[in-house]
């Protein structure tokens, strides 16, 4: 494997930020990252209201690792190693369910919801107290396992500082959708999930890349507002998916943020907010939270991302997507819809049909963003000695905060005004080349 410095030119008094393509093909560079980020990132896991009932679980991995969570018998939820604690068979048959007791497969022995181990098939004829004593029964929980505002992360290194450490200057953002009820938020019903032919950090960059959007996202932009033309309630209301953002970005603010630890931000305003299901909410927000917040949540399209493989995104509709490293050049992600508990039926049927058109994977959106991160991976196997320049908005680059960030209270580490820029993505490059290199 080569120098990973050699990987990254990063020349700040020159204003060049290169990355070698070899970064998103090499197997060596994949295992590395697997031990040295997925193994000791703050990873997501989902959502609480994702486990509302004693036994309710959700299966996922971090990394290479699969692990559940499960809401026990004393109502806390709890993060297990999804491996049995006899041969190791995985315990979970399905990605979310219900499970007061868990039964392994493989030779029966039974667990509960809190990860004791309850039945030992062949029981004292079979085993001795002292045999499974020194064989420890018990599931084993994950290293650390935390909640911020009902958002579910697991890390599997014991030295990782806390959660909220770990997510910095990501915090003010991810309360921007948190925030955004009275009574909570929820995940809605349904699983979507796909496999992308593709490496994981391409989802990452593109998570955050505002230069992609008005190509690859001017079919879903025309298709809506030509669909609009026809519906019923014509160019207004809340089931009208305002694309001023894909097609006007000229005439409106946006802007794109290093928030520190490998986080990145990249907002723009919204042309129509009015259309937005949660404007309806406007009025109570005031009351709990101050203007400049609530325009925030309310008048800017956000797509906040989580080193290295978590998306908060509230433009079209209010999405959390994960990606999952299956190999260098597979990437699994999953997607769900989150929305604010108690809706009005309006509402939350308008920001639904969004989150259709726009997140699921065959919406009008995902199988253009895939098919061209697809493109990517394969162009980046071209051996030419290929360079990923990431130059666009580095003369406009600017220590700290901009107008739109001191109206929020928050100092990013730098700004860019305007969303078209690669700037954001030093950020996750230098925090990957950190935790790679040490
Ligand atoms: S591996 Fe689970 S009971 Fe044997
Ligand atoms: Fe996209």
């Amino acid at each position: 494997m080569p120098s990973l410095q050699k990987l990254i030119d990063d020349r700040p008094e020159e204003r060049v930020f290169r990355v070698h393509r070899s970064v998103f093909t090499d197997p060596d560079i994949f295992d590395l990252e697997m031990r040295e980020i997925f193994d000791s990132c703050w990873l997501y896991i989902g959502h609480e209201s994702q486990l509302p009932e004693h036994g309710d679980y959700i299966a996922t991995r971090l990394g290479t690792h699969p692990v559940f969570a499960i809401r026990g018998s004393d109502g806390e939820i709890r993060c297990f190693y999804d491996a049995c604690s006899h041969r190791g068979s995985k315990l979970t048959n399905r990605t979310s369910g219900n499970a007061k007791t868990i039964a392994c497969r493989y030779h029966g022995w039974c667990f509960n919801s809190d990860g004791a181990c309850t039945l030992v098939r062949g029981g004292d004829d079979a085993y001795q107290a002292a045999d499974l004593e020194r064989m420890g029964t018990s599931l084993t929980p994950i290293e650390q396992f935390m909640d911020y505002k009902g958002f579910l992360f697991g890390c599997l290194n014991t030295k990782t500082p806390p959660l909220e450490e770990f997510l910095g200057g990501a915090l003010p953002f991810i309360d921007l959708m948190a925030d955004q009820a009275p009574n909570g938020m929820e995940i809605l019903r349904g699983e979507s999930r796909y496999i992308m032919e593709a490496n994981w950090k391409l989802q990452t960059e593109n998570s955050t890349d505002g230069y992609h959007v008005a190509t690859v996202h001017r079919n879903f932009a025309t298709t809506v507002g030509y669909r609009e033309t026809l519906a019923p309630d014509g160019d207004q209301g809340m089931a009208k998916t305002e694309a001023s953002r894909i097609l006007s970005l000229e005439k409106i603010g946006s802007g794109g943020y290093n928030v520190g630890n490998g986080h990145m931000i990249n907002w723009a305003d919204r042309g129509n907010p009015e259309a937005g299901p949660s404007w309806p909410q406007r009025a109570v927000l005031l009351k709990n939270h101050s203007k400049s917040k609530v325009k925030w949540m309310l008048e800017r399209g956000r797509t906040v991302t989580v080193f290295p493989n978590l998306l908060l995104n509230d433009v079209a509709s209010t999405c959390i997507r994960i990606w999952r490293p299956l190999c260098v050049g597979l990437t699994e992600i999953e997607t769900w819809c989150i929305a604010p508990k108690g809706e009005a039926p309006d509402a939350r049927r308008a920001r639904i049909r969004k989150y259709e058109d726009f997140f699921f994977p065959a919406s009008l959106a995902v199988p253009d963003d895939v098919r061209a991160m697809e493109g990517a991976h394969s162009g980046s196997m071209a051996r030419d000695d290929g360079w990923n320049d990431l130059a666009l908005g580095n003369r406009t680059l600017v220590d700290g905060a901009d107008a739109a960030a001191q109206e929020l209270g928050v100092t990013p580490i730098n700004s860019n005004p305007g969303r078209e820029v690669e700037t954001p993505f030093f950020a996750f490059w230098r925090e990957w080349l950190e935790r790679l290199s040490t």
